[in-house]
């Protein structure tokens, strides 16, 4: 069953959309999403599942405006997602990203890492600053704060990927395979801390797994596969 519109328990405003979205690569060689058509309302978390090269990235990639569809829309809040209009304004503001593999500066310390967003989004220092410590004292990471990210463990690491992610207090996160370079307990602990702070923050996770454990605790699980979306029923 592919789901044009969420699912009659959630109640809130529509906070990401896909309409008819196809993306293809190489010339349309490699025929990724075929179709899709999604929906999100604020504060859900959103696991999408499916096996490796079945498109998962593709999708979020387009949800965070890191790449176009050929065909169909893209909305994020009601507004349409493409290069050239309020782009930098959504991506600083509005949504946060989580990659599998941090994607964090290895030279830079923790601290330096996670002011970056607010630099680009011309933030006040000290308000950023205050930000920070509150992300890390949730995180438990402020006695990292100092630290470069290459001394920091795998666990630290995608905890400062995600107090990057939320510096500009984004309401939408997109993760991707977030905890994927980890091992399972970390995982478990990060996953957590993941939907905690996203709790308390009202945040919309919209998260990339294929890790059936971790997709169970999400108040939705989505399944991609032949390039479109299909929501299993509740049991
Ligand atoms: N930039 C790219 N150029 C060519 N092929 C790509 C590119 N990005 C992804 N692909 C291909 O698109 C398919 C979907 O990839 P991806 O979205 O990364 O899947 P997933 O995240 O589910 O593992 C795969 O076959 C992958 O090889
Ligand atoms: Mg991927």
């Amino acid at each position: 069953m592919s789901t044009l519109t969420p699912p009659p328990s959630t109640h809130g405003p529509i906070v990401l959309r896909a309409e008819d979205v196809w993306k293809s690569y190489d010339d349309g060689a490699i025929a990724v999403l075929k179709g899709i058509d999604f929906t999100a309302t604020a504060g859900e978390t959103v696991a999408l599942c499916g096996p490796s090269g079945c498109g998962k990235s593709t999708l979020l990639h387009l949800f965070g405006g890191l790449d176009e569809p050929e065909r169909g829309r893209i909305f994020v809040n009601n507004i349409e997602v493409n290069r050239q209009r309020d782009l930098l304004r959504l991506l600083r503001h509005e949504v946060g990203f989580v990659f599998q593999l941090h994607n964090l500066i290895p030279d830079l310390t923790l601290e330096e890492n996670c002011l970056i967003p607010s630099v680009a989004a011309g933030t006040d220092r000290r308000v950023a600053r205050r930000r920070l410590h509150e992300l890390t004292e949730r995180t438990g990471l402020t006695h990292r704060l100092g630290q470069r990210i290459q001394k920091l463990s795998g666990g630290e690491r995608q905890r400062t990927a995600l107090c990057r992610a939320l510096m500009n207090r984004p309401k939408i996160l997109l993760a991707d395979e977030p905890t994927g370079s980890l091992d399972e307990g970390t995982s478990a602990i990060v996953f957590q801390l993941l939907l905690d702070v996203a709790a308390t923050e009202g945040v919309t996770l919209l998260m990339a797994t294929h890790d059936r454990g971790l997709a169970d605790r999400c108040d939705r699980l989505l399944e991609m596969h032949d390039g479109r979306i299909y929501e299993p029923a509740p049991v």
